[in-house]
């Protein structure tokens, strides 16, 4: 476990395509903190379960995968299709993939890599169960017909025909499934920032989270 408390940590979290990942970027830059997208690992088990051969709802294949889980297993464009962010949301639902993977986040968060003096991690709970102290939490969403917008023109080139509505169809079945569990479900802290940004540029949300974020520093 970690002990190191050190570290300022920033916690994003929320829906499919709402946002949060270029939001965690920008900040992690700006404020030369470490970023972890935590939905890569949660892909990545998808991935390696798929791999194997097996199906994303067997727990045992799941659970293996994840216990001996490493980022070096997979290339970054192996994960990012539709079936397998489909595993994803399958293999996240399972308690223990969940906490085979909690050690790993937490201790980038507290120990960020060389250089770094704080960490953003993105995710679904962030805020709620792998970083209950972050210095500040956020929660970005957006309404289900931008986020389906934007998560297929990021889809179109890797799956040629998908359609915006099955891209939108798929959204909702995971915004359900990931709400809905009873493992560490997508919800949002009771003392996060929300933003919605079905309305705002990705300049303007950043100005918003980094004028918290300010804030939150000065007080500290
Ligand atoms: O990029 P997108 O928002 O579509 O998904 P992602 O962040 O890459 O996460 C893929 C899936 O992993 C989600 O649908 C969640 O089921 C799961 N996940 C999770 O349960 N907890 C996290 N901290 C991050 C992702």
């Amino acid at each position: 476990m970690t002990s190191e408390k050190s570290s300022i940590i920033i916690a994003i979290d929320g829906p499919a395509a709402s946002g949060k990942g270029t939001l965690a970027k920008r900040l992690a830059n700006f404020y030369g903190f470490a970023h972890l997208d935590t939905g890569i690992l949660y892909r990545g088990v998808g991935y390696l379960v798929l791999a194997k051969g097996k199906e994303p709802r067997d727990e045992a294949a799941a659970a293996e995968v994840a216990r001996n889980f490493s980022l070096e297993q997979f290339h970054e464009a192996d994960i990012r299709t539709a079936e397998v962010a489909r595993a994803a949301s399958l293999v996240a639902a399972m308690p223990e993939v969940r906490a085979a993977l909690l050690d790993f986040q937490r201790h980038f968060a507290h120990n960020p890599p060389a250089g770094f003096t704080g960490a953003v991690l993105d995710g679904r709970d962030i805020g709620t169960i792998v970083c209950p102290e972050a210095l500040i939490k956020f929660y970005i969403t957006a309404s289900p017909e931008v986020r389906a917008e934007r998560r297929w023109l990021e889809l179109r080139l890797s799956s040629p025909g998908i359609s915006v509505e099955q891209v939108l169809d798929d959204l909702k079945r995971r915004d359900a499934r990931d709400s809905g569990r009873d493992a560490a479900p997508l919800r949002p802290a009771p003392e996060a920032e929300l933003i919605d940004t079905s309305h705002l540029t990705a300049d303007e949300v950043f100005a918003r989270a980094q004028r918290l974020v300010d804030n939150r520093l000065k007080a500290a």
